[in-house]
């Protein structure tokens, strides 16, 4: 008895976060459907910083413009001024767990920081970024 009690509180423990790495795999693995070369963190790192001049003649953008380039640290909205919690997995277990808030946020961040959406090969190549941290 007690052991089928410990299989279902592991199986508790475990279900949900296997869920979690399952949602940044799958997203990751659509994305490489539609891209030309495997994901690299390296071009995520380097696109990371890369300025974009602003539509509105405000400061050029970036993705650290509201991040920071420290991942582990916490960020400020660039408009809004509003804290924003780390990215880094490594020290927020939260990140990279929810598929659709990942989606909605590529897609809103890149229009703002590039004026477009991002393709496959650049939303992947920056979420390799972020799970590195
Ligand atoms: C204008 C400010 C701003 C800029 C610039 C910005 N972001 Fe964000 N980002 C946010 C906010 C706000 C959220 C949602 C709140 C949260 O998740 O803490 C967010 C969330 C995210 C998430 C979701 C993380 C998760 O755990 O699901 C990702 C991924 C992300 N941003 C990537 C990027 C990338 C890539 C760029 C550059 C192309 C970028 N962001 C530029 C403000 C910004």
């Amino acid at each position: 008895m007690t052991d089928i009690l410990r299989m279902l509180a592991l199986c508790l423990l475990l279900g949900p976060m296997l869920a979690q790495a399952a949602a940044l795999d799958d997203l990751l693995q659509q994305y490489a459907a539609e891209a030309q070369r495997p994901f690299s963190a390296e071009a995520g790192k380097r696109m990371w910083t890369q300025t974009h001049p602003s539509p509105k003649g405000g400061p050029d953008r970036s993705c650290s413009l509201c991040h920071g380039e420290d991942l582990s640290r916490v960020g400020k909205h660039a408009r809004t001024g509003k804290k924003i919690d780390p990215l880094a997995p490594s020290v927020n277990p939260e990140r990279l767990t929810d598929a659709k808030h990942m989606r909605k946020w590529l897609k809103r961040n890149c229009k703002w920081v590039l004026g477009r959406e991002c393709t496959a090969q650049e939303k992947g190549d920056f979420l390799s970024y972020i799970r590195s941290q």
